[in-house]
């Protein structure tokens, strides 16, 4: 048992001024790689398997996990993994953590265990928190926009939440343009200024900056963090030559093999010979690319195993991108 006690790598800040950036124009610095807990970190996966890739990322410096209601599976079971590991290993390092967690999707039956009302909101992260075993989190966003919901009633949880200490910080994921817009000037005007907007944002996906979510996040001093920057795995080498059986493509949740089309591979295989004309690896490239982004605060990573983790923490060190190989990129 007494081997089991986990004491946090005493040189995981030494790399600081690499490793962290500004949030907007914030207080809070967070990491450039930060872990998410979406797929491989509920009761399905194996839970030394998760404990061993929050210490390297904690012994590394990451500093951000974010989580939602639904994150599993099955849905909640990463909140409760997490919880367990708050319990064992985390509780003396709670204020050097940044934990975020959601509410917006599926959760429970009946009419108000889903989207964006009040209702649902504050009884979600209530439920959160007793599963993660915290008084508070950090950051709780609103996981989707609800056309549905009046977006006062919504950002009104929200800012509810931030006043009654269950979260410190207010974010927004997936929200189109218009609503996001709306959604700061009400925030802002109730002291509850937003602190981040999470989108996907990729070498393959691009969307935040095509509708211009980036550019107003920027111009605010909102932060961005991206989410699914390896877009599942694809951006690495785990589907250059075939499916490998113990990939998310395989298993088939999220990730479906129609994805992979001969010009999504061409462009693959192009990423590939970029990264190793860099002394890369792909998905260390890929981050790179996505942190040479401007507005871009930290990239959202998944892993499913510490290599993972530690080859995408390789993307602090890289070089910059010659003009020639931004190009080629696209
Ligand atoms: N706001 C939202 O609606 C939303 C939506 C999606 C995700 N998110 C957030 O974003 C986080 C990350 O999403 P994601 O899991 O899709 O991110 P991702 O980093 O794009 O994909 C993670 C998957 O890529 C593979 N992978 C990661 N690093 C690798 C490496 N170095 N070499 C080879 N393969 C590697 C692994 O696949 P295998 O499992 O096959 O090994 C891993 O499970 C989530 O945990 C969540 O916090 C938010």
């Amino acid at each position: 048992m007494e081997e089991n006690i986990y004491i946090a790598n005493s040189s995981r800040y030494n790399d600081s001024d690499k490793i962290y950036r500004r949030c907007g124009r914030s207080g809070v610095l967070l990491p450039k790689v930060s872990l998410g807990l979406w797929q491989n970190f509920g009761s399905s996966s194996p839970f030394e398997r998760s404990r061993d890739i929050l210490h390297t990322a904690f012994d590394n410096g990451i500093t951000h996990f974010d989580l939602a209601n639904n994150y599993g599976p099955p849905y909640g079971s990463a909140e409760e993994t997490f919880g367990k590991i708050m319990e064992q290993d985390f509780r003396p390092y709670r204020d050097e953590i940044f934990i975020s967690t959601k509410a917006g999707y599926d959760m429970w039956e009946g009419p108000y265990g889903n989207w964006g009302s009040r209702k649902y909101l504050i009884a979600s992260l209530d439920q959160s928190l007793r599963r993660m075993k915290l008084d508070y989190v950090d950051l709780f966003y609103t996981h989707r926009y609800d056309p549905h919901t009046p977006l006062e009633e919504t950002l009104q949880a929200i800012v509810d939440i931030v006043r009654a200490g269950k979260a410190l910080y207010a974010g927004i994921s997936r929200w189109p343009l218009e609503a996001l817009k709306f959604a700061y000037d009400y925030l802002k005007e109730r002291d509850v200024p937003l602190l981040i907007y999470q989108g996907r944002l990729n070498l393959i996906d691009r969307a935040p900056q095509e509708e211009g979510v980036l550019d107003f996040c920027l111009e605010k001093g909102v932060g961005f963090i991206s989410f699914s920057p390896l877009a599942q795995g694809l951006l690495t080498e785990r589907y250059l030559n075939e499916i490998p059986t113990d990939s998310r493509m395989s298993e088939n949740r999220t990730l479906t093999a129609e994805r992979l089309t001969p010009e999504l591979l061409q462009y693959l295989h192009t990423l590939k010979s970029i990264a190793d004309d860099r002394g890369e690896n792909m998905a260390q490239t890929a981050l790179a690319w996505i942190l040479a982004q401007e507005g871009v605060t930290s990239t959202l990573v998944g892993a499913s195993s510490t290599e993972q983790l530690k080859r995408n923490l390789d993307c602090i060190h890289s070089v910059p991108f010659t003009p020639e190989h931004l190009k080629i990129l696209g």
